[in-house]
């Protein structure tokens, strides 16, 4: 079955064809990144307008590089949400007027579920039950998928995402937009134990916070420039940027390792998979990988072009819904900027084989 998928959620026009679930046919994906860096995040405006720019582009391109007209595709999947409002409705109205045209089986996919399935593509050997961590600039998920294909979400953040974290603190320090990758960056080398971050203590066991976090690095930058500014020094002086953001990244890292290692260890855990933007992360896939090791679990993490936002994962999670029986959505299908999570993942069963 040939699905050709659309994602438009947030800040990337992306298009893709996959087989099967599994076989990359195309995949394209326009950034918009250069467009909203100069304003240190994404402008919503800006991207929807940039959407509707490239959203016939990017399709025409995709099934250039696959070789193959829409005729040949069986099914059309869209992400319908959560993300902002009107960059959805480009990928949603585009989806719908090709299902129109061409007579193809519409398909709503959710976009937290479709961040998982990016693990289907990556490795043959990934299948049900697993927990996922789903950490992106949206969302930080705690999820597990049982034998029967049905995903529970046990644990969510109360306030920022980690990816969103990452790139506060990253714009705070005068850094481009998206924080995350130059924070991997910089921080590679560095000295992760320059500052110290508190523990933040929850009463729910898999709930995550990182705003304490944030606020604990936004008062240490208040602190250095003070001090720099009494001193006649910079920055720079006091603390490198790579070792300041060095043990900001390891901070927010060591809190989602530990609420996953207390998921594994209570739910008796045997796999576990990551996903969403922050898992492209190698820094973190490394600290995770070493923890599955001395578990002795299974490990999995998407190849990088499959973490952050692109529309193979959205094809690869809408075949495995299509064979555990999910309906087609209608041609009225609107936009869900909220989508509440697990209400999609408890009425959608994921299916693997
Ligand atoms: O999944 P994604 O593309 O979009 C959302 O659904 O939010 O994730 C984007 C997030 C941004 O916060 C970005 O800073 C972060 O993923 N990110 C990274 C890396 N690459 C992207 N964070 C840490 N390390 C990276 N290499
Ligand atoms: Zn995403």
């Amino acid at each position: 079955m040939l699905v050709l998928g659309i994602e438009s959620s947030c800040d990337e026009t992306a298009v893709a064809i996959v087989r099967d679930g599994r076989y990359l046919i195309s995949n394209v994906v326009y950034s918009q990144i250069k467009i909203h860096s100069e304003f240190g995040g994404v402008v919503p405006e800006i991207a929807s307008r940039s959407h509707v720019d490239s959203i016939v582009p990017v399709i025409d391109e995709c099934l250039k590089e696959a070789k193959l007209q829409m005729e040949h595709i069986d099914a059309i999947a869209v992400t319908a949400g959560p993300g902002l409002a009107g960059s959805l409705l480009v990928g949603v109205t585009a989806a719908k007027a090709i299902a129109y045209y061409y007579k193809k089986p519409l398909y709503a996919i959710h976009h937290i579920a479709s961040h998982i399935a990016a693990n289907f593509l990556t490795d043959e050997n990934f299948d049900v039950p697993f927990l996922s961590l789903v950490v992106s600039g949206g969302h930080t998920h705690l999820i597990t998928c049982d034998k029967d294909r049905k995903f529970k979400i046990i644990g969510k953040t109360q306030d920022d995402a980690a990816g969103e974290a990452l790139d506060k603190i990253a714009r705070a320090l005068g850094l481009p937009y998206p924080g995350g990758p130059i924070i991997e960056h910089l921080a590679r080398n560095a000295n992760k134990d320059a500052l110290k971050y508190p523990r933040i203590k929850l009463n729910s066991d898999f709930d995550f916070s990182f705003s304490g976090l944030k606020t604990c690095a936004l008062n240490y930058i208040n602190r250095i420039k003070m001090e720099a500014e009494k001193r006649k020094l910079k920055f720079e002086d006091i603390i490198s940027i790579e070792d300041f953001v060095a043990s900001y990244q390891n901070a927010i890292f060591q809190q989602l390792l530990e609420k996953t290692a207390l998921a594994i260890d209570k739910l008796k855990i045997q796999k576990v998979a990551l996903a969403g933007g922050v898992a492209a992360n190698q820094t973190l896939q490394n600290l995770f990988k070493v923890m599955c090791d001395n578990k002795k679990l299974d490990f999995f993490a998407p190849d990088k072009k499959f973490c952050t936002d692109n529309a193979a994962m959205v094809a690869t999670m809408a075949y495995y819904d299509i064979l555990a029986g999910k309906k087609e959505a209608s041609l009225h299908l609107d936009a869900k900027s909220i989508w509440d999570a697990e209400s999609y993942l408890s009425s959608e069963p994921i299916s693997a084989k």
